[in-house]
């Protein structure tokens, strides 16, 4: 039982049954991506990827749809369900990544090359979206690269470790916005070397947000529902290191009750010790909460609002994702 004491009159409420019953009344999907702390994972309607929570956005027949995840996610539902008030837990859940691609910049960055056609991540604000001819998510950049006229210049943002990745795997030459997670550029290739030397035997589940040196550890890189299903698949009673927001590894020992995972390490910058396996969770995910998905249910707020002109706009390049896999 998860509690809050309500400061007007003192009165608790029990939180998951709380959350339960606004669902019922206002007719409420509640999202969630795998990085969210185990609690509102264990609440929401349905749990998953960039790409799978897109497409729910999409299809949802709810009245209201409650994000928890950043708000560059709650963005695109709202741009694929306009007409559906969309919340999201802590409005400051940002993302350092779509932070790094500021929409003034990237405008004139984008004018430099009138004839590429500009392909960015899903973790990007709504206002860059509104200058893309397509987006991707981690489970089908490669494929949505792969769609494009092989002679086609292509600008690639905003992460420079997802693009370096989607060049080398469909041999693309395209040109780089220079951005990056905060999370994923932390992990220690030292210390998941020497983890690797320990337990031997360890799977190694990389994100493609990580720089090469990283992925180059990887037995399997992918989006964080390609990180999932490997476990579904592999050794029930396996060793998995997890290179990715540790948030993950609830769904995965749901679905390997009986295997082992590690976090890997993140590395702190100037640091003698060198690693720190608490670096790695996303600050900005984290600020999620039941007790702030209680309340921004029973207050309608905060709610996610876009000027009409950037949602047609930042339509276009997520529906030509979504038509590509
Ligand atoms: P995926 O869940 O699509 O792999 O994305 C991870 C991510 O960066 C979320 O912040
Ligand atoms: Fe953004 Fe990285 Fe956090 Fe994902 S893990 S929300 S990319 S900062």
């Amino acid at each position: 039982m998860i509690l809050l004491t309500q400061q007007n009159d003192n009165r608790q409420v029990d939180l998951v049954p709380a959350i339960e019953e606004l669902k019922r009344e206002m007719n409420a999907v509640i999202l969630a991506h795998y990085y969210q702390v185990d609690e509102v994972q264990d609440v929401a309607d349905f749990i998953g990827d960039s790409l799978d929570l897109s497409r729910k956005a999409a299809e949802t027949e709810a009245d209201v749809i409650v994000f928890c995840g950043v708000h560059f996610m709650a963005e695109t539902a709202k741009i694929l369900s306009p007409h559906k008030q969309v919340l999201l837990p802590d409005l400051q859940a940002g993302c350092s990544l779509a932070d790094s691609a500021p929409a003034d910049e990237f405008e004139a960055f984008k004018h430099q090359y009138p004839d590429h056609l500009v392909v960015n991540y899903v973790n990007s604000s709504a206002a860059v979206k509104a200058l893309t001819d397509y987006c991707v998510t981690s489970s089908n950049a490669v494929q949505v690269i792969q769609s494009l006229p092989e002679d086609q210049g292509i600008i690639f943002g905003p992460d420079k470790y997802l693009g370096d990745w989607v060049k080398r795997e469909t041999g693309r030459d395209m040109i780089l916005w220079e951005g990056s997670c905060e999370v994923h550029e932390m992990f220690s290739e030292q210390a998941i070397l020497e983890m690797k030397q320990e337990h031997p035997d360890a799977s190694v589940l990389v994100h493609p947000e990580c720089p090469a040196p990283v992925r180059a550890l990887g037995d399997v890189i992918g989006s964080t529902k390609r990180l999932l299903e490997a476990v579904r698949n592999g050794d029930p009673e396996g060793t998995y290191l997890v290179v990715t927001e540790p948030g993950i590894i609830h769904k995965m020992e749901e679905a390997a009750p009986n295997a082992t995972f590690l976090m890997a390490p993140a590395e702190i910058a100037g640091s003698e010790e060198g690693s720190c396996t608490s670096c790695n969770t996303c600050p900005h995910m984290r600020r999620n909460t039941l007790e702030k998905l209680y309340l921004c249910m029973k207050n309608r707020t905060p709610e996610i609002h876009l000027d009409e002109e950037i949602i047609r706009k930042a339509r276009i390049p997520i529906e030509r994702m979504l038509k590509i896999g």
